[in-house]
């Protein structure tokens, strides 16, 4: 590893996004594009990132408070030489700069400490990362002389002949810091924009006889910029490709890679299954050997080993091992579903936990309660946990057993090995191994049917006469 401070430059209008966030603060798989950038400037060995920032710049400083990042505000964007300027007296002690931009979020650590050893190795004044592409268009190209870099040229402001060449400025830079600002000071904006352009230091520096030269990155890939929708798309496809084969490589199947959607920050264990269309975000986490079949979205969660999840959302819980979930069940935040236990269809819990072994198979509402080992809660039982002004908790204890489409009335205590007989509304605690009935005694009424009719036939007779 080598040490170096990074600049980003994250300053820009972002424009094109049409947007009330500020671009450099667009997700890309779950994380603002900057936090890539931030990530792999530090990985490559930065020892001190700066940021330049303008547009949006409270949000943005915000939402980097935790990341012992030093910020500097570019006031006026007058371009990237001017951004550049405004971190002169972050950086004046720092002999090696590498500059990159805050909306650039598929560069990789390797591509940034392979420029600056290969800076460091020919002892140059500034190496520029370069790519060769197909379409060029929009890029700044990279202009030589033999093998010399000789400048670069904005598109805009590019002859025909330049605009043909093919080799483009990625936009990414090592400098020697003293000569960049040097060279800054000389930079003018007679250009098409009016702005000052860092791209012009590269004509002054060969001017004043220092070393440029240029670092090839391996994948173009790397150096998608966003600049508005269409190609945040194109970074968060590029992104997603490499989260998966990341993954892939791990020992996760994905049944079809392209149509699940894994953001950065999750992690998956060793033989898990994933089936198409499986959203998993946030800080989630799952076991090895899991099956997660689709439609299944997946928040914030810890998932044990060899779970079974079924066309089921899950947030902000935590499901142990062996538990079977879905289909079609809701589990929102705060739940515990503990070993062995199965969530079954069209169940909705929240902020509850469900024993080991303990089984909520069909149609229930399960919220606010606890539900002991090895419990049985049969088909449309409803804990009622709202009185209309407060929530209150239900507890289940070991091994407990609720007759189907009852309403368990919380607060309220089943105890161990209790029954509940079917269609009961349980409004008060019932005793270990007893069994509480909570409804109407049935009556059956004799002939009732046949003495309803005699009664009507006997009415229709007599308007028949009157
Ligand atoms: C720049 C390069 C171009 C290169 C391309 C690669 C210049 C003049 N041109 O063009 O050669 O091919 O990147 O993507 O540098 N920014 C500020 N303050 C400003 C202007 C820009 O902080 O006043 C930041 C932006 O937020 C962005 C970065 O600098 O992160 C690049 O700016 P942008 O306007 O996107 O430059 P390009 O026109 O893409
Ligand atoms: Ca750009």
């Amino acid at each position: 590893m080598t040490d170096f401070t990074a600049v980003i430059l994250a300053a820009g209008e972002g424009t094109r996004m049409k947007s009330n966030t500020p671009k450099v603060l667009h997700k890309v798989c779950g994380v603002p594009m900057l936090s890539y950038v931030i990530d792999a400037a530090r990985d490559a060995g930065a020892q001190k990132i700066v940021v330049v920032i303008g547009s949006g710049a409270d949000e943005v400083t915000n939402t980097f408070k935790d990341k012992h990042i030093e910020f500097v505000v570019q006031a006026e964007q007058k371009g990237t030489g001017h951004a550049l300027m405004q971190a002169r007296n972050a950086v004046k002690n720092d002999p090696l700069i590498v500059v990159l931009c805050g909306d650039m979020p598929l560069i990789t650590k390797q591509s940034i400490s392979g420029m600056v050893e290969t800076h460091k190795k020919n002892e140059a004044f500034a190496t520029v990362m370069t790519s060769k592409v197909s379409d060029p268009k929009g890029y700044g190209r990279i202009i030589r002389d033999g093998n010399r870099i000789v400048a670069i040229r904005e598109h805009r402001d590019a002859s025909l002949r330049e605009k043909a060449i093919c080799e483009i400025n990625s936009g990414l830079y090592c400098f020697d810091t003293e000569a960049v600002f040097s060279a800054l000071t000389k930079v003018e904006d007679k250009n098409d924009q009016g702005e000052y352009y860092l791209t012009d230091v590269i004509e002054i520096l060969n001017r004043d006889k220092k070393t440029v030269i240029s670092y090839e990155t391996a994948d173009p890939n790397e150096l998608i910029g966003v600049n508005d929708r269409c190609q945040l798309a194109n970074a968060q496809s590029a992104m997603q490709k490499r989260i998966i084969n990341g993954l892939m490589q791990q020992g996760v199947t994905f049944i079809n890679p392209d149509s699940s959607i894994v953001e950065q920050n999750v992690k998956i264990g060793r033989d898990t299954v994933i089936y198409p269309s499986v959203f998993l975000e946030g800080n989630t986490c799952i076991g090895d050997g899991c099956v997660i079949i689709g439609s299944t979205r997946i928040k914030d969660s810890q998932i044990g080993n060899h779970v079974e999840i079924t066309m089921s959302q899950i947030q902000e819980s935590i499901i142990e091992d062996n538990v079977k979930i879905g289909p079609f069940a809701n589990l929102r935040p705060g739940c515990r579903v503990c070993t062995g236990a199965k969530i079954g269809d069209f169940i909705e819990i929240k902020n509850s936990s469900v024993g080991e072994g303990a089984k909520v198979p069909h149609l229930s509402y399960v919220g606010d309660a606890d539900i002991g080992r090895n419990s049985n809660i049969g088909a449309g039982v409803i804990f009622v946990n709202y009185d209309g002004y407060k929530k209150h908790r239900t507890i289940v204890e070991d091994g407990a057993f609720i007759g189907c489409n009852s309403n368990i009335v919380a607060p309220v205590t089943i105890r161990s090995g209790a029954y509940v007989a079917a269609g009961s509304t349980v409004t008060q605690e019932v005793p270990k191994d007893s069994l509480a009935i909570a409804r109407a005694r049935q009556e059956n009424k004799l002939d009732w049917v046949k003495k309803r009719e005699e009664k009507l036939e006997g009415g229709n007779r007599q308007n028949e006469q009157a």
